[in-house]
């Protein structure tokens, strides 16, 4: 099968990783890709959101299937594209895809679906906003811009001044232009955070292995929102009960729902979760696999990845048992100065060639090749470090060594990934 896969972040090197260890390929082609992709296929140079040359380039190389990675070209209907062309992608179409490109609608199909989630209002209008905030006068209190807006639409206002101005913000100042002029305005959860994917062909919904992400700068969960900083998998919040509990009140009502609805979705669903006291509660969804998770998920799945995408593509995904390791692996995210604020791109990177043990491995995200064909930094997240074992505290150790062999001018890491996790196991 000749393949392409459409991205260029660690989240697609790490898929790229399980795609070329299947005996189903014949080539494969990542767009745009990265350096860490152009080892493992060919790295074509094509936007991820200049849908009309992908399509093009798909009919013209005889692709047999496509996978997006982001959710960008999902959200603008690059698989309604693909298929009225007669080709076959993994992804929810334009409709579907608003599980991540609308909270409002993504909110409203949860309520009315009965899957638990933040108590939420939705507002177009900033005073009507103001209103509601005072008239709940509790603190803290959650704002969302509903469109996309790179992960940062979201704030944890502590006070009315802070819930002002992050409406302010959004509806008045058009911080995130279309995306910000309706909000969502949502109840706080407390609790352990935890990603859990699934595939979905739109009738059968397989949920893989948990993983917890890092969201925040620095370590001990301190500092401003970013990407990722870093996953690991199994997440030990996720207990067999709260498994089941998500299968059974998230991800089932959910295809159910859809399916009552006529939406048709298939491809990955990605539920944030808050867990509080072993109960589960939809944060959000999103349309495709995380980034950092998806380094730390994949390498644990024994089931052949390609052959799991095309039962989505041929809707036969209740053929098919997935087979996932016991081990433990962690991904440490490498970060460039200023991130996330800003990035620095060109800054030479040290250290990757030094060879890595089979239970280690490096993930490249931001990355580019120089005119001098030297590795430099082109973005945000730089590289990830992944490391995998037979034990959390191993994976973790082993991961750090591998960060160690790495330098670049104004690097940035944390040093307590999976420590959570180390936590857990202490107590049961
Ligand atoms: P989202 O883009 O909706 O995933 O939000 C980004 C992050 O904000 C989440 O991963 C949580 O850490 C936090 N967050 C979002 N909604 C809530 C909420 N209702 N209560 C507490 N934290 C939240
Ligand atoms: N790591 C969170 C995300 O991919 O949205």
């Amino acid at each position: 099968m000749n393949i392409l896969l459409i991205g260029s972040g660690g989240r697609e090197h790490a898929i790229a990783r399980e795609l070329v260890k299947s005996a189903l390929l014949t080539t494969l082609f990542i767009a745009p890709g990265n350096p860490g992709t152009a080892e493992l296929g060919i790295n074509v140079p094509i936007s991820e959101t200049s849908i009309g040359e992908l399509v093009e380039f798909s009919k013209r190389n005889q692709i047999d299937l496509t996978i997006v990675g982001p959710e960008a070209p999902l959200v603008l209907g690059i698989v309604d594209e693909f298929e009225t062309n007669g080709l076959k992608i993994i992804g929810p179409n334009k409709l579907a895809a608003q599980l991540e490109g609308s909270k409002k609608w993504a909110k409203e199909k949860m309520e009315r679906y009965g899957i638990p989630t933040a108590d939420f209002k939705t507002f177009s209008n900033a005073d009507d906003a103001k209103a509601y905030i005072v008239s709940k006068n509790s603190y803290p209190i959650v704002i969302k811009a509903d469109g996309l807006a790179a992960g940062k639409g979201v704030v944890i206002a502590e006070t009315e001044l802070e819930a002002f101005t992050a409406v302010d913000d959004s509806m008045i100042h058009s911080k995130f232009a279309e995306a910000g002029t309706t909000i969502v305005i949502e109840e706080f959860l407390s609790g352990e955070e935890t990603s859990i994917f699934a595939f979905t062909d739109g009738k059968t919904i397989v949920p893989m292995v948990p993983a917890q992400d890092h969201k925040r700068i620095f370590d001990n969960d301190k500092g401003p929102n970013t990407g990722g900083m870093g996953a690991y998998s199994p997440a030990p919040v996720v207990t067999p009960d709260v498994y089941d509990k998500v299968i059974d009140r998230i991800f089932k009502p959910l295809i159910d729902g859809f399916n009552r609805d006529g939406i048709d979705y298939k491809g990955i669903v990605f539920a944030g979760l808050m867990i509080s006291n072993g109960e589960p509660i939809t944060i959000e969804f999103n349309a495709r696999f995380g980034d950092p998770e998806t380094q730390v998920v994949l390498p644990r799945l024994k089931t052949d990845l390609l052959t799991v995408f095309w039962a989505i593509a041929t809707q036969t995904l209740d053929q098919l048992s997935l087979e996932w390791d016991d081990t433990s692996t962690v991904c440490v995210v490498m970060a460039s100065a200023g991130y996330p604020e800003s990035s620095q791109k060109g800054t030479i990177i040290n250290g990757l060639s030094r060879t890595t043990p089979a239970d280690r491995w490096i993930i490249h995200a931001g990355t580019a090749e120089s005119p001098t064909h030297e590795i430099v930094t082109n973005g945000g997240r730089v590289l990830g470090v992944v490391a995998q074992g037979p034990t959390l505290q191993g994976a973790i150790k082993n991961a750090y060594a591998g960060v160690n062999q790495i330098q670049f001018d104004g690097m940035q890491f944390r040093r307590d990934i999976g420590a959570k996790g180390l936590n857990h196991h202490k107590t049961y």
